[in-house]
């Protein structure tokens, strides 16, 4: 045991230089500097270095150093100096024991201090820094305005459990004064509290304070300023101290690993960086302070020579002593092969042990990827779907009817597909004539009555005009400003038409407009009827392609003109509409250059 400190020593300080000032003087071991760092004092108070070599009393110990007939000597080498001189030992430089006091420090103390252990056939030194800081130097405490050279001491004290407190370095102190050293303690915690604390629980006794109950609002700095005198001297210092409250002494303090639970597992996937994260609960224990949270691999500990394995640990929380600490395992590139292995997370302090193995399962291997592209596929084809229903909904409609509609004719005795009416002599006339007619009669293929054209002379207007509105399957109305003028005939047709529509239903009417045409200027029946029916609008030379709007929106108001006899599936509107097509690219106004076709009496052989 003693080697090995030896040889931490050596570590820490660089190595020792074995050396032989003079022959008869033994070897002397140099420890070199030692590495608890500099002492600090400050200027014009009392302070003290005490031998580090005696820090390690397995080691070096002054009671038995001294019965082996050991002596220590000290030496100095201060700044600007390059020699080191034995100390002259005065009252303000003295020594005790392993200590050496300044009594107070000043300023040029400042420098390197070496203290060697020898006796006549061993020997060994070690040297430390002394630093005497000026009072404007040293941080002042915040509340308090007190200045404090060391760093403020620890301390601990359980909740509802009382405690005393030593001011630092007043044991050393009481040895080398004269009388009793005066201390007075302050209490820092968000404001300067100045002792009497006024509260039943702390109380002065002499130069210690007492807690009876320590409760958390009690933690805080304490600071002790302490007064004596030496050789009709007044001497001064103040020392720190860090209160904390810590849980009771009998709440549980053995070790848990929070996660994971027991019955948590561990979504893995091959071929990716894995992270095991295990979070335990490690209490405080007062005489051991020693925990630990960490990962096996196998049993064996993750190392920093382990590659593949990482482990990387963060404290979470320190709730009065007991810290919540989570220690992170990263698996690099996880492999099958790994879902063997033994992964152990294990937390350990003075009071007791758990470990707890991690139950790996490889994830069913969601293709993420392939799974959103499929989606986004889904989704693209929606869209275009509905953008393909927004734009020919015309022609799916038509298609829908050419496939699964029911052909009027087997289901009525009606001898006419359309009947025209439209007002005569005006502009719409051309229209109906030339072209409307043309394009049902010989490229759609219906029988179209117009009461000009197909009435037989001689019989009554009336009668004749409702016998044929009442043979046809659907009105067509070209509606126009001087359409259904009182008394006219177009008038006759409409009123014949809406009412037969709203008798048996087996008539329907459907608007065209071949011009726009103001509300008003209409007669009241086709008012009231332009709200309730189908209106085909004429778009002038947009409407005169076969393939355009208008005559889509037409067909699908007009009967079903189905698969004809040879059921071959050519059906009739499908070799009207390659025909149409054709004609539409011959020539621009296909439709009503269309002359050369022989106008087909379609309604007689229905006839
Ligand atoms: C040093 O040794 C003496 C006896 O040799 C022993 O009583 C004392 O406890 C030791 N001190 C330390 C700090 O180990
Ligand atoms: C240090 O300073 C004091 C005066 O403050 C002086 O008397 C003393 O000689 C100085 N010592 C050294 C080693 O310079
Ligand atoms: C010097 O000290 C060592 C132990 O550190 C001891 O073994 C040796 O006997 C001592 N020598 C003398 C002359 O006392
Ligand atoms: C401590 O001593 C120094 C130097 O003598 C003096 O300036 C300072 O006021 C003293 N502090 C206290 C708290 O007595
Ligand atoms: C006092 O100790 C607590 C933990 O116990 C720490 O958080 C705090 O920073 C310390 N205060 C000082 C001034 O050192
Ligand atoms: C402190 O506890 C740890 C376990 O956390 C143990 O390994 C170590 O030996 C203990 N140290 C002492 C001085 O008891
Ligand atoms: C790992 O933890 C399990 C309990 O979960 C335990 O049975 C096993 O012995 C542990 N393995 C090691 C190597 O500590």
């Amino acid at each position: 045991m003693a080697s090995f400190v030896l040889l931490f020593l050596l570590a820490v300080t660089g190595g020792a230089v074995c050396q032989s000032s003079d022959s008869t003087e033994p070897m002397c071991y140099d420890w070199g500097e030692s590495s608890e760092g500099a002492v600090s004092v400050l200027d014009g108070e009392a302070g003290s270095i005490s031998c580090p070599l005696f820090s390690h009393p397995s080691v070096y110990n002054y009671t038995s150093a001294q019965s082996a007939g050991h002596n220590l000597f000290w030496y100095r080498l201060l700044e600007g100096h390059d020699l080191e001189q034995p100390i002259p030992y005065s009252p303000r430089l003295s020594r005790d024991r392993e200590r050496l006091w300044l009594q107070p420090a000043v300023a040029n103390d400042t420098g390197q201090y070496i203290c060697m252990l020898r006796n006549k056939s061993s020997c060994s030194k070690i040297a430390m820094r002394l630093k005497v800081l000026r009072r404007d130097e040293v941080i002042r405490s915040t509340y308090c305005d007190l200045p404090v050279a060391t760093a403020p001491t620890q301390e601990l004290i359980p909740m509802q459990e009382g405690k005393t407190l030593d001011c630092p370095d007043l044991q050393d102190i009481a040895k080398v004064s004269e009388s009793e050293p005066t201390v007075k303690w302050y209490y820092e915690n968000s404001k300067c509290y100045e002792y009497p604390f006024w509260d039943k629980d702390r109380e002065q006794q002499r130069t210690r304070l007492r807690f009876y109950t320590m409760l958390t609002t009690y933690q805080g700095l304490y600071f002790c300023t302490v007064q004596y005198q030496r050789r009709g001297r007044m001497l001064n210092f103040t020392r720190s101290i860090n209160v904390s409250a810590i849980y009771p002494l009998r709440v549980r303090k053995e070790p848990t690993i929070l996660h994971p639970t027991k019955d948590k597992v561990f979504s893995v996937r091959t071929n990716t960086d894995v992270r095991l994260a295990c979070k335990g609960l490690l209490p405080l224990v007062l005489h051991n302070t020693s925990r630990e949270i960490w990962w096996t691999v196998d049993g064996k500990r993750v190392t920093a020579a382990n590659d593949r394995f990482s482990q990387i640990n963060s404290l979470e929380k320190n709730d009065y002593g007991d810290l919540t600490e989570e220690s992170v395992l990263v698996i690099e590139d996880f492999q099958p092969e790994d879902l063997k292995r033994e992964f152990n997370c294990s937390v350990r302090n003075a009071k007791g042990f758990e470990t707890r193995r991690a139950q790996l399962q490889e994830e069913v291997s969601l293709p993420t990827v392939e799974l959103g592209c499929g989606l986004g596929i889904t989704l693209l084809l929606m869209l275009l779907l509905f953008m393909i229903y927004h734009v020919f909904w015309l022609e799916l409609l038509l298609l829908y009817r050419s496939w699964f509609g029911t052909d009027e004719r087997h289901t009525d005795d009606k001898e006419f597909d359309v009947y025209i009416s439209y007002a005569r002599n005006s502009e719409e006339e051309q229209f109906v004539l030339s072209t409307l007619r043309n394009v049902l009669e010989n490229v759609l293929g219906y029988s179209v009555c117009i009461f000009d054209r197909d009435s037989l002379p001689g019989g009554t207007i009336t009668d004749e005009t409702l016998s044929f509105v009442a043979r046809s399957r659907r009105l067509l109305v070209v509606v126009s400003p001087g359409y259904a003028s009182r008394g006219s005939q177009a008038l006759l047709e409409l009123k014949a038409g809406i009412d037969s529509m709203a008798l048996d239903g087996h008539l329907r009417v459907i608007l065209i407009q071949y011009k726009p045409v103001q509300r008003q200027s209409l007669v009241r029946e086709l008012r009231r009827a332009r709200v309730a029916l189908a209106l085909v609008r004429w778009q002038g030379d947009k409407s005169k392609e076969l393939t355009s709007r208008f005559w889509k929106r037409l067909r699908v108001e007009l009967p079903v003109r189905k698969v004809s006899g040879d059921g071959k599936g050519s059906s009739r509107e499908g070799a009207l509409l390659r025909l149409i097509s054709q004609n539409s690219t011959n020539s621009q106004t296909g439709l009503i250059s269309n002359e050369k076709k022989t106008p087909q009496k379609v309604f007689s052989s229905a006839a």
